[in-house]
């Protein structure tokens, strides 16, 4: 598909998803929305592609949140509507295989929320992150009340969704906003030797990994051990397995096939 607002690439086995309005900060747009979702839905589909890594076009911003003027005018009937939790992002929710945000510039508002949504985050030392709906009269709708006070305490995450202030990359990194932090020009080259690296894993035991990393912020202890103990016996159903343990026996690189 021609893509109006992002660049799509694939990178050996990374999938690469750049939204490219940088005129606008890459602001997302129901355009945006939209064409990530079909990118999301083309990259699950796509056996080459193991890991996807999400950044912004430009050197200012990675994305500063929903496009405003879309807020104009609209109601809270058709808010309501558009920005359920199982359409928000719809295709990143569901998607199984990792997903890398790399965090270029201005993180605000819905590009906070899309960052949280990915399973790591890498910041640029020059980034700056915070949800500034409050500034606007609103208060995050795309899982900023529920996702940053599960990432970084429930006192700074009030402060940031009440203040509308931003932090800096490395307040981000001492928080556990974000998980990396690199200078500026090192960003890509680090970013996608990490995307690579995990790459060469067996593409079904990264998703059966996902599920399972992902389920402890939903699951009490108990159950969540429960399900990782299916998961971790639904590995030896794998041959991933068999060759991963082969090749260490041999004494040699394994070669993952996602079977
Ligand atoms: N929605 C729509 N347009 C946006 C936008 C957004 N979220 N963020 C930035 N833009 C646009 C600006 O309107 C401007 O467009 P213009 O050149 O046509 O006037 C362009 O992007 C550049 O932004 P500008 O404000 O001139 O850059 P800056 O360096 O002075 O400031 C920010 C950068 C990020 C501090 C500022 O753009 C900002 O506060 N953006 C809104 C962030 C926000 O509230 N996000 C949450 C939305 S719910």
């Amino acid at each position: 598909m021609q893509y109006e607002t992002l660049i799509v690439e694939k990178i050996g086995k990374v999938g690469k998803i750049t939204i490219n309005r940088p005129e606008k900060l890459n602001a997302m747009n129901q355009t945006v929305r939209d064409e990530l979702d079909h990118a999301f839905a083309e990259f699950a589909q796509d056996s080459d592609v193991s890991v996807v890594v999400v950044t912004g076009a430009g050197e200012k911003a990675f994305i500063a949140g929903a496009d405003i003027n879309e807020f104009k005018d609209k109601n809270a009937a058709q808010m309501y509507e558009d920005f359920r939790p199982d359409k928000v992002f719809h295709e990143l929710a569901r998607f199984q295989k990792p997903v890398i945000a790399m965090i270029n510039g201005y993180a605000l508002g819905g590009g906070c929320e899309f960052a949280m949504a990915c399973d790591i985050r890498i910041a640029s030392e020059n980034a700056k992150l915070g949800q500034p709906e409050i500034k606007l009269g609103i208060i995050p709708g795309w899982g900023g009340t529920q996702r940053l006070p599960r990432l970084i305490g429930e006192g700074k995450a009030m402060w940031m969704i009440l203040s509308g202030e931003m932090i800096d990359a490395k307040t981000a990194l001492e928080w556990g906003l974000v998980d990396f932090v690199v200078k500026p020009e090192e960003l890509e080259d680090f970013t996608m030797n990490m995307a690579n690296k995990i790459a060469e894993m067996s593409p079904i035991t990264l998703k059966i990994a996902k599920e399972a990393v992902r389920a402890a912020s939903t699951l009490g202890l108990k159950e969540g051990l429960e399900l990782e103990s299916r998961l971790f016996a639904l590995t030896f159903s794998t041959e991933d397995k068999e060759e991963g343990v082969a090749a260490f026996l041999e004494k040699r690189k394994p070669e993952f096939r996602g079977r």
